[in-house]
């Protein structure tokens, strides 16, 4: 028989939660081999022990999600040539910032078979123009990578609260319904969509829109004025993604990965929190200070993303059609106060 075995690269909050979905399923599904690889970028607690040997010993990401058993069958890996030597099924879930260098390390040590699937919100950009992690990893390792996005914080996820995801396929319907059998449990439910670009976009671009709803909470603007801020966000969130791929389809930002992940990110989200202290300090603390306070070694992704659109915009000369992803920079690198992010109403396009 040819069972699939998975290999989940990343082991932070999401990535736990990630592999405990995973590893309930394979454990259920004869068509998986049990165990779960999990690799894990090693670290050394408090107490003098290694990050990976306590997850194997306990069952639990200690450090990046307590009190969670994540199941037997989850084995915990630091080295990452090992973790995906044997598998098919590679899922890709760390922040953005560190694809690139994964993706190096991975050349040439993998399944021709493989395939990949990306959970990571965010984009690269080059010289060429933005990179989208799923292209990334197509482009680096040589396979076909879809997304999983969704209305999706990790820690309700971990307690098995009710929720849904979207999965972004290219053109491989089976491909994509394997995905989804590997991911579906009662209490999430996953709808596959043929529109890569469409749902990574959505996934990235949120975390954008979540920084201006925490500079709204910070400033105690109310909630008139948060939903503005995501109406306006989801309106710039379609325009980019359409004028990056005319692909793109109008119903992928009615599915979860759309407007439900934009909604639970700005009610619930980190980007959300960290926005919201940063306003509340008036911006005089940076947002790595803050983050290394508040998310003890969870990343943000928001403030990153927001750089990285800015770069896409002025260079393409399209500032002036995206003026709340534009602010968000703006007041995130300091050139802007945190009340600028209502203060541009006459600025808005009047057609889009
Ligand atoms: P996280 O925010 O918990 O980040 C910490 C992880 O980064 C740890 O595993 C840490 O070991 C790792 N790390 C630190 N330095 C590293 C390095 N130099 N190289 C490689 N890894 C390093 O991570 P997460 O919550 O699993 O998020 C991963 C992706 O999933 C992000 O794109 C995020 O936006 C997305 N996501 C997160 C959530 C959530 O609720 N946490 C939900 C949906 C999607
Ligand atoms: P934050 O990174 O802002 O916590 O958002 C998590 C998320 O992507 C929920 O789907």
């Amino acid at each position: 028989t040819h069972r699939s075995r998975v290999t989940v690269i990343g082991s932070g909050n999401w990535g736990s939660v990630a592999s405990k979905l995973i590893a309930s399923n394979t454990l259920r599904l004869a068509s998986f081999h049990d165990e779960v690889r999990m690799w894990v970028y090693e670290e050394t607690l408090p107490s003098g022990e290694k990050l990976t040997d306590v997850i194997n010993r306990t069952n639990e990401n200690v450090k990046y999600l307590p009190g969670i058993k994540l199941g037997k069958n989850v084995i915990a890996d630091p080295d990452l040539e090992n973790a995906v030597r044997d598998s098919n099924m590679l899922v890709f879930v760390t922040p953005h910032q560190f694809m690139e260098g994964i993706c190096k390390r991975l050349v040439g040590k993998i399944r021709e078979d493989a395939e990949g699937i990306s959970l990571v919100k965010g984009m690269e950009v080059k010289m060429e123009g933005p990179c989208m992690i799923s292209s990334l990893i197509s482009e680096q390792l040589g396979i076909n990578c879809s997304v999983l996005m969704g209305a999706n914080i990790a820690n309700e996820i971990a307690v098995e609260k009710f929720s849904e995801a979207t999965v972004g396929y290219r053109n491989n319907k089976e491909v994509a319904e394997r995905w989804v059998q590997l991911f579906y449990t009662p209490y999430f439910i996953v709808t596959a969509v043929q529109d890569v670009e469409g749902v990574e976009l959505c996934g990235t671009l949120k975390n954008v829109v979540a920084i201006a709803a925490g500079f709204v909470d910070g400033l105690e603007m109310g909630n008139n004025t948060k939903a503005a801020i995501m109406r306006l966000g989801l309106r710039e969130m379609k325009a980019f993604s359409k004028l990056l791929f005319p692909s793109v389809k109008d119903n992928t930002f009615f599915e979860s990965c759309g407007v439900a992940d934009l909604i639970t990110t700005c009610l619930g989200g980190r980007n959300r929190k960290v926005a919201e202290a940063y306003a509340k300090n008036g911006g005089k603390r940076s947002f790595d200070e803050l983050e290394a306070e508040m998310l003890q070694g969870q990343k943000l992704q928001g403030v990153s993303t927001a750089s990285e659109v800015y770069e896409v915009l002025s260079h393409r000369g399209w500032l002036e059609l995206f003026p709340l992803f534009s602010t968000v920079h703006e007041i995130s690198s300091g050139l802007l106060p945190p009340s600028a992010i209502v203060e541009y109403s006459e600025k808005l396009p009047r057609s889009f």
